[in-house]
């Protein structure tokens, strides 16, 4: 196995950090590795805020759902879809632009996801660690907000970065056969293997808690795709000029 492999195959998430900083030049470096990512159309729609301000991080601590770690990480990072900037530039050339396509949703968003992996993997192969954080979404108004975001933009998520000050076992993954399908969607026996795949995540959370935790991955999944998927979303979005049509 080659190195690129093997920091792909044991990355985990990371919410405990020492106090060392991460030097201004280094994020500049990893910025320009997310900026390397694929990008649809070269519409380079993720823009990146780094949240610097103390009294705003801890904001955002609350505003994620008590997320401590938004604080403590050296770096914390707010990655952006972004639409606005093809706004301005259709503006350059007196254009009017067709915004809140889906489709336009979509390909921001997907950007934003590879722009995003790339600084963490990048991260990871300097002995920096991280976690994403969803949570902003939320109070996803209230962080907008907060960062002075816009419209045409909106947060994905965040991401804090740091030196670690832990070394969290390695989640196992679904086996193969239920994620790679050949030619058309088959059921490899997912059910049963899925149960076979959940004593796994049982052991493995276990060993990794003392026993005090113990679910499966199923478990974890029905019992959180029962309740609702912050509802506020979509209006949100659609007050920022997404999803329109
Ligand atoms: C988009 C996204 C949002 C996430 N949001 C959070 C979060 O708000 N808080 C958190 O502690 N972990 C968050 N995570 C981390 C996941 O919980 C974690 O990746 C998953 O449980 C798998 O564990 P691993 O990364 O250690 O393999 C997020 C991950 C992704 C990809």
């Amino acid at each position: 196995m080659n190195e690129v492999i093997k920091l792909l195959q044991s990355r985990s998430s990371v919410r405990k950090f020492t106090d060392q900083a991460i030097a201004q030049d280094t994020l500049d470096k990893l910025i320009q590795c997310g900026q390397a990512a694929a990008t649809s159309s070269f519409i380079q729609a993720c823009t990146v805020i780094q949240v610097e301000d103390k009294i705003k991080r801890n904001q955002l601590v609350d505003l994620a759902g008590g997320q401590p770690y938004v604080a403590s990480a050296a770096r914390f990072l707010v990655f952006c879809a972004d639409m606005n900037r093809h706004k301005l530039v259709c503006d350059m050339h007196n254009s009017k632009m067709e915004s809140g396509y889906t489709e336009q949703f979509i390909t921001a968003t997907v950007d934003v996801a590879l722009f995003a992996q790339n600084v963490m993997t990048a991260a990871q192969s300097l002995g920096i660690e991280g976690v994403y954080i969803g949570g902003i979404r939320n109070n996803i108004a209230e962080v907008s907000d907060l960062l002075e975001l816009p419209t045409l933009v909106y947060p994905v998520f965040g991401m804090c970065l740091g030196y670690p000050a832990q070394d969290p076992e390695t989640k196992p993954r679904l086996p193969l056969s239920v994620v790679l399908k050949t030619d058309r969607y088959q059921d490899n026996n997912d059910t049963k293997t899925i149960s076979e795949y959940d004593k796994q995540i049982r052991e493995y959370y276990r060993s990794r808690t003392g026993g005090t935790k113990e679910t499966t991955w199923s478990e974890q999944i029905a019992g959180m795709l029962v309740k609702e998927a912050r509802p506020h979303m979509k209006a949100y979005l659609q007050d920022r000029g997404f999803i329109l049509k």
